[in-house]
């Protein structure tokens, strides 16, 4: 990634990702996504925030060189995850005088996961203050919003916030700053969805943390960067919130038809009642639509033939990631066949152990549904509507 200047004296000089389609081996990356780190020169000290992926340390290394940066005081480690610190040690056998300037907690993951040495360490506290100069770094501790170490700096004179992931999106993208606040809120909700969204009472109280700083810009470690910050605040608080939409999810599996036959019947079903449905078949989708579409949805409904004596595996598969990832999901449900018995309906409300949610009358039929089955379908559907009426969502 090219050098840029943020403000005079602050540059970002990470790594832009265009070809990652996989991250932690798990989530899908359409976009690609970038790794970003920013160089702070100040009058006294210079600090850099934040890394990148080992795969790009030589790109950051670039950039310092094209700075002309020959000592860096401190890095600030934000989060101990590699994407953001594995390329730390690197820096700091190129930067002897270097010390890592972190929290107590993300110290100890530095040094089990990239065998950093104690000496090369300064703790910093929930609310420090360090001068670089004519500049101040301030630190906020911010748990888990992504892993129980996380924390933000704040630039004070520059009025720039560093989250690193923290309101991040996984998007490789030329601009700088979110530009184009369609793609941006699309890319930053699908992280949300696929990252933060287990940790939503953490970010609730974060959110709360930062609330009364005086921030101009947000500078995240993935994805463009925000001068509106209110533009992601608000996306988020509308996310963390405890409101639900009007809107039906059904992730489904169908061998032979039957289930099938039975979600387009159901899919109709909820539609005509003036509910927005979102179904996906899982052979084919984007787990990473999947979990954007639990970000919102009051109702899962999990459509499942039976294999052997349980679900289809991949219906196993979406139940417990929409179990981990703890969406705010008020209702849920089962639809499906068997061809001569299991547990399949009892496996699949049997994972979703972390939902807070009431379990609406199954429907599970034996072979291709028939009249009766439709009709049951149909109650489900009445069911859902009217649950859905009993929390206010609106007119429909
Ligand atoms: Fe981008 Fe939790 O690392």
């Amino acid at each position: 990634m090219v050098v840029r200047e943020i403000r005079p004296g602050v540059h970002s000089v990470g790594a832009i990702d265009w070809d990652r389609r996989l991250f932690d081996e798990l989530i899908p990356l359409p976009d690609g996504t970038s790794y970003n780190s920013y160089l702070i020169r100040s009058s006294e000290k210079t600090a850099l925030i934040d890394t990148v992926d080992p795969t790009k340390e030589h790109e950051l290394i670039d950039n310092l060189k094209k700075l002309d940066v020959n000592n860096i005081d401190y890095v600030i480690a934000n989060h101990a995850e590699q994407d953001h610190s594995g390329a730390i040690p690197k820096i700091l056998e190129l930067y002897p005088n270097a010390k890592v300037l972190t929290n107590p907690k993300c110290k100890e993951m530095l040094k089990d996961l990239l065998l950093i040495p104690d000496a090369r360490f300064r703790e910093v506290n929930d609310g420090e203050a360090i001068s670089l100069g004519d500049r101040t770094l301030e630190f906020i501790y911010a748990p888990w919003v992504h892993w129980p170490e996380t924390m933000f700096t704040y630039l004070r004179e520059d009025k720039i916030l560093f989250t690193c992931d923290f309101l991040g999106s996984h998007l490789a993208t030329s601009h700088l700053f979110a530009t184009d606040e369609a793609v941006a809120y699309e890319a930053a909700k699908r992280y949300y969805a696929e990252i933060m969204m287990p940790f939503r009472t953490a970010i609730k109280k974060n959110l709360e943390k930062i609330k009364d700083i005086d921030i101009e810009i947000i500078a995240t470690s993935h994805g463009p960067i925000y001068n509106k910050p209110e533009f992601i605040l608000d996306a988020y608080r509308d996310w963390v919130s405890d409101d639900v939409k009007n809107e039906v999810v059904i992730p489904y599996v169908s061998m032979h038809g039957s289930t099938k036959k039975m979600v387009d019947y159901f899919v109709d079903a909820l539609i005509g009642r003036g509910l927005t449905v979102k179904p996906f078949n899982l052979t084919r989708t984007d787990v990473g639509e999947l979990a954007m579409a639990l970000v919102d949805a009051a109702t899962l409904v999990v459509a499942s033939p039976t294999v052997l004596i349980g679900p289809h595996p991949s219906v196993v598969y979406a139940t417990y990631l929409a179990n981990a990832l703890r969406p705010k999901l008020r209702f849920a449900s089962v639809i499906g066949s068997y061809g001569w018995g299991g547990k399949m309906l009892e496996q699949i409300t049997g994972a979703l152990t972390n939902l807070r949610v009431e379990i609406l009358d199954p429907v599970v039929v034996r072979g291709f549904p028939k009249e009766e089955d439709f009709k049951a379908l149909d109650r489900l559907a009445d069911k859902i509507l009217d649950k859905h009426r009993t929390l206010n969502l609106g007119k429909f």
